[in-house]
């Protein structure tokens, strides 16, 4: 194997959807200060409840945006109270008649599951990452949790295409057997038809009322995948989301989905799969903790059950690679603005 260029790259990441914060951290008129790869940006709600993410220093002379106010839907610098609006455009110099081009970068953004997204490109050439089988449903989600773990994010993404680990960690003795699907641009899907072990808790549950079994995983934009699997009698869906942390560790924010039922009864059995959900991602999720928080990846001996493995590589070596320029500054900074200490504060003690 040549060795990759993007795959497991602590200053390397792919251009796409990446999570920001849930929709609830961010009330209408509120500004925070946000880290996402290494740069610095400021996420700011206007009056009409739309989103903004921009750079977080103003193009004056470099003030953090975060300090400012939000005006309608606009945001005011604190030092020398220069107004942008959501793209950028500079409206107000108070000590100037006439304006000058002066433009403050944003980001495109959109909210979906609950969550804040941005495009880390110029336009977004993909949508936000969803389950193929709801891709035309109504849904309804739940914000699991965020866990930071001491590997590449690439790392964690491999982790439910490993066929061998399945029956050492998982304990689900069978053959696992992954199929490349190639649906959508940009994606990589895999499906997997064996049974597992029907002896142990979980394959017992997997079995309830079944005949066929699903295991699917899709892997969006490099950065997110999602993993649907179960029976006939009821599909469970879990996205996984991933950001690169400064010196090529990971944090994942885990998001249960479901197709949306109507109804009292409806709502309840919403509710009831979305919990059966997140039991099912915290067996999986602590089976592989105690490898991702240790393990230094290094892919020397790739055999044949390695396959979809290999071809996820080989998927990210042919996105788009992007390396911000303020990572170095980022990696040199001790301590993160405040605010964004506080909601993620907030978002691990849900
Ligand atoms: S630094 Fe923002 S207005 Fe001067
Ligand atoms: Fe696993």
């Amino acid at each position: 194997m040549r060795k990759p260029k993007t795959f497991n790259n602590p200053e390397r990441f792919v251009e796409g959807w990446y999570w920001v914060m849930p929709s609830q951290n961010l009330r209408i008129g509120e500004v925070k200060p946000v880290t996402i790869l290494g740069r610095n940006l400021v996420i700011y709600r206007g009056k009409d409840k739309r989103v903004v993410i921009c750079d977080a220093y103003c193009p004056h002379m470099g003030a953090h945006l975060a300090e400012g106010q939000v005006e309608g839907n606009e945001i005011r610098c604190f030092f020398h109270h220069w107004k942008f609006d959501e793209q950028g455009v500079c409206t107000d110099i108070p000590c100037l008649t006439e304006s000058i081009p002066v433009k403050l970068k944003t980001w495109p953004t959109a909210e979906k599951y609950k969550m804040i997204w941005v495009w880390t490109g110029e336009n977004p050439q993909q949508p936000i990452p969803f389950v193929p089988e709801l891709e035309f449903e109504e849904y309804e989600s739940l914000i699991g949790p965020r866990i930071i773990t001491n590997c590449h994010p690439n790392v964690v993404m491999i982790n439910p295409i490993d066929a061998q680990h399945f029956s050492t960690v998982h304990q689900l003795p069978g053959d696992f057997f992954f199929e490349k699907v190639e649906i959508y641009q940009n994606a990589l899907m895999f499906n997997n038809y064996t049974r597992g072990n029907e002896e142990t808790f979980f394959g017992k549950l997997i079995h309830l009322f079944n005949n066929n079994n699903i295991y699917q995983i899709c892997y969006w934009n490099g950065s997110t995948f999602t993993l649907t699997f179960g029976s006939d009698f009821i599909h469970l869906h879990i996205m996984v989301t991933l950001h690169l942390l400064k010196a090529g560790k990971c944090e994942t924010q885990l998001i249960f989905i479901t197709k949306k039922r109507r109804g009292i009864v409806g709502k309840v059995l919403n509710r009831w799969v979305l919990w059966l959900t997140s039991l099912f991602a915290g067996y999986f999720v602590k089976g592989d903790a105690k490898v991702l928080q240790t393990i230094r990846f290094d892919f020397k001996t790739p055999i044949k059950a390695d396959q979809a493995i290999i071809q996820f590589i080989n998927y990210i070596e042919k996105q788009k690679p992007l390396m911000w320029e303020t990572w170095q500054l980022a990696r040199s900074r001790e301590v993160e603005p405040k605010e964004n200490n506080k909601w993620r504060e907030d978002l691990t003690n849900d």
